[in-house]
């Protein structure tokens, strides 16, 4: 059995609760985890405080850090990616991925610690001004508050915590109960790589405790969180005035227009559907397909699929492991058996097995129903066919979300009119709505949340832009 401490000024330390963290494919525990309590978490925001106020480190020795955290994440990958499939479920080639992404987020946040800066603001031009001289500096805000989910249990701490330390900040994260020790590893890896104590407090716990203490707190000025949108709008009520950045779902849309490279489509959207077992923010849920190439569309798609290997995400071979828990299985199948008696029909999969669901393809939906008008964030898609462009854009818009989403077509025409009124935060032009690289701005509109990760991005939202006037002599 694996224990795990909290990592609260520097040290590691025990406290009267545990909880345990299960393996998610053969359902037994894998590792204990120190439960924080509200005298923890008072001590880490506390501590996070201080060491804000002690530890003033240049925008070079934050550099030097972070780069050095994302070499120790690349020498540690084999364990990190065993970490992952283990406390996540995730198959372990997609695991790799995420460590190679999560050390290419610290990659950029430390170039990106070099780059922080203001700019001249000519207020001589201003009548009365002209013996004046003005610029902006960009200064932390303070402490972080992070709040981060299971499905990327590395790669989407790094995006809360890498541009906070770039920025110059400190931070107090709860990482996701059921998926914590990936960042216990990351405090492990940020103390090797110089972090000053204090700078990073990881309390494990749950959000109706933890996450509930840090929305009250008003020691942390700007919160970072990825989640559901219900716990989205009640951080936002609860902390009133404070910059928020906030992920949250999705229900991708992506267009195979009838000008399509079919084959490119069907096998971008067979990956792009199931990965992770559709538990990623940007999974391809509602593809349109034009009418005139349903057919050979639907072909391709369940050919390529059929081909996807499922089972135990620790085989280096498997592309669909197990859902984050039976729970969340058997309420995606309840939604399945919902639009099947509603008058949907399943195209491919749709049986599931324990915490194991078998991607799915559904065809003659309704907008109404909710494997397409809400999050499923399981392996599940749908296929719509249109005719018309305007009308499917129409019909995509009136969904609540808008993270990403995308179209595949050959004609540039096409896919920049579908561009520019798809209301998405990112639009893919022959890809799905899933792709991402970790340099590039990341958020939503609409429900799908406000701010935007990125390391240079989050950057903006953790650090205020002060302006300094200096009136000198003629
Ligand atoms: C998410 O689920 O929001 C993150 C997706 C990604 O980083 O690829």
């Amino acid at each position: 059995m694996n224990n795990y401490k909290l990592f609260i000024d520097g040290n590691w330390i025990n406290s009267n609760g545990s909880l345990e963290v299960l393996d998610k494919y053969s359902q037994e525990v894998y590792a204990q985890v120190a439960k924080a309590n509200e005298e923890t978490v008072d001590q880490a925001i506390s501590g996070a405080w201080h060491a804000f106020e002690r530890d003033k480190l240049s925008p070079f020795e934050r550099y030097q850090i972070l780069h050095k955290a994302s070499q120790l994440i690349i020498e540690q990958k084999d364990e990190l990616a065993n970490i992952i499939t283990k406390e996540a479920g995730k198959p372990l080639k997609q695991a790799r991925t995420e460590i190679d992404r999560s050390a290419q987020t610290f990659l950029v946040a430390a170039e990106e610690a070099k780059r922080i800066h203001g700019e001249g603001v000519p207020v001589e031009a201003a009548p009365g001004s002209e013996n004046r001289m003005a610029f902006t500096i960009k200064v932390p805000v303070g402490v972080v508050g992070a709040i981060s989910p299971f499905n990327f249990p590395l790669n989407l701490v790094a995006h809360k915590i890498a541009p906070a330390l770039a920025a110059g900040n400190a931070v107090v994260l709860k990482p996701a109960s059921k998926t914590p020790i990936s960042s216990l590893k990351l405090a492990e890896i940020l103390d090797k790589a110089g972090l000053p104590k204090g700078l990073l407090q990881v309390v494990v716990g749950s959000g109706s405790t933890v996450g509930n203490q840090m929305m009250k707190d008003e020691r942390i000025a700007v919160y970072t969180f990825t989640g559901s949108a219900e716990v989205g709008l009640k951080l936002k009520q609860e902390t009133g005035l404070k910059r928020l950045i906030l992920e949250l779902g999705n229900n991708s849309p992506v267009i195979v227009d009838k000008e399509a490279n079919v084959n490119l489509a069907a096998k971008t959207l067979a990956a792009q559907s199931f990965a992770f077992a559709g538990q990623v923010c940007i999974s391809v849920q509602r593809i349109y397909v034009h009418e005139s190439i349903k057919d050979t569309f639907m072909e391709k798609l369940t050919k390529q699929i059929s081909a996807l290997k499922i089972g135990d995400p620790s085989d280096p071979e498997t592309d669909v492991g197990p859902m984050i828990s039976e729970e969340e299985a058997k309420r995606a199948e309840k939604w399945i058996q919902e639009a099947v008696s509603d008058g949907a029909t399943i195209a491919h999969g749709g049986k599931r097995k324990g915490a194991l669901l078998e991607p799915t393809i559904i065809t003659d939906v309704t907008k109404e129903m909710r494997v397409v008008c809400e999050e499923i964030f399981a392996p599940v898609a749908s296929v719509i066919s249109y005719n018309d462009l305007d009308e499917c854009i129409k019909e995509i818009n009136q969904s609540d979300y808008g993270l990403q989403g995308g179209i595949f077509t050959q004609n540039i025409d096409t896919a920049y009119y579908a561009a520019k009124r798809v209301e998405v935060g990112g639009f893919m032009i022959n890809d799905g709505s899933q792709y991402r690289v970790d340099l590039m701005p990341y958020g939503g509109v609409k429900d799908s949340g406000s701010g935007k990760e990125g390391p240079k991005y989050s950057i903006e939202e953790m650090t205020e832009e002060r302006l300094i006037v200096m009136n000198l002599k003629e």
